[in-house]
């Protein structure tokens, strides 16, 4: 399907060496946009950039770039901005999570995940905003997680970095609103990527919420449908964010009731 909208923009995607970004990068070539793809993994940026180049004819330009640091950050950025010009969409994927108990969390794990998650997204969106801003035009997307509405046992950290990009966001959002420039957070649920080979080593997790699972073609979908317009959050799978609804209105019951299966970890 081609997306109108995005023909000769360009989008920036972090993350983008597999799972989710790989799929936005796919679904954006085929609508005609140039891409901007980032991630650690240079060999499967590369091989990705000669499959869509090949099967789209489009522009894409390749970076390697580890969000965390937030010095390459503004190096990689400040590249981008000289060689290929302005940023209209920023797609803010790049993160990780390991599925342990507080107790269980070494400070390595705990600082690995902010620095990823919330400094590495704030670092490349402070990159994007002061063009962004003066041009009055642009989109912002974070990859938050259904973790970021509502915590759940052994993913204390995680879903405090999540909850930490929704935050952002929503704040974010309202800075930008006199500036045509739009915010978008995206909640999934779990879906079938190479996430998991990190955050559920013993598959523990993975087996117990293998019939929720979303594919990450589709949850791309839904992002680049969203490119461009004033969607504001993404919840997926839509019935999951009823639990968010039910979370705010009743917390200790909800706490009370949904431990045992929130704990499945
Ligand atoms: N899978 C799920 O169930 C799920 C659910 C809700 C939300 N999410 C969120 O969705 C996003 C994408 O996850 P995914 O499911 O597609 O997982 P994935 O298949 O493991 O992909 C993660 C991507 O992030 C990149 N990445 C990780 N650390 C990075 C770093 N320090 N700097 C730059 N890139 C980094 C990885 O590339 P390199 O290793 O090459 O750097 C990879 O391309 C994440 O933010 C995740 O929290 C996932």
């Amino acid at each position: 399907m081609v997306r109108e909208q995005l023909k000769g923009k360009n989008i920036v995607i972090t993350g983008a060496s597999g799972g989710i970004g790989a799929e936005i990068a796919k679904l954006c070539a085929a609508s005609g946009a140039n891409l901007i793809l980032l991630a650690r993994s240079f060999d499967k940026l590369e091989q990705l950039q000669s499959e869509l180049q090949q099967k789209y004819q489009v522009k894409v330009d390749v970076f390697k770039l580890d969000v965390s640091d937030t010095n390459q950050v503004q190096v990689v950025f400040q590249q981008i901005f000289d060689t290929i010009g302005d940023i209209d969409i920023l797609v803010n994927n790049a993160g990780f999570g390991v599925f342990r108990e507080a107790h269980e969390a070494s400070i390595d794990e705990i600082k690995g995940m902010f620095e990823v998650n919330v400094v590495g997204l704030m670092a490349c969106t402070s990159m994007v905003l002061p063009k962004m801003r003066s041009r009055r035009f642009g989109h912002i997307i974070n990859i938050a997680s259904q973790a970021g509405k509502i915590a759940t046992p052994k993913s204390s950290v995680y879903s405090a970095t999540k909850h930490a990009v929704l935050g952002y966001s929503n704040a974010l959002r309202m800075e930008l609103s006199d500036y045509n420039v739009q915010v978008t957070s995206v909640n999934p649920g779990p879906i079938a990527t190479n996430f998991f080979n990190i955050a559920d080593e013993k598959g523990t997790y993975v087996k117990s919420v293998q019939r929720f699972m979303l594919q990450p073609e589709f949850v791309a979908g839904k992002v680049v449908d969203s490119m461009l317009t004033k969607t504001r959050e993404i919840n997926l799978p839509r019935w999951m964010n009823m639990g968010s609804v039910v979370y705010v209105l009743f917390p200790r019951l909800f706490e009370r009731i949904g431990k045992r299966m929130l704990n499945s970890k």
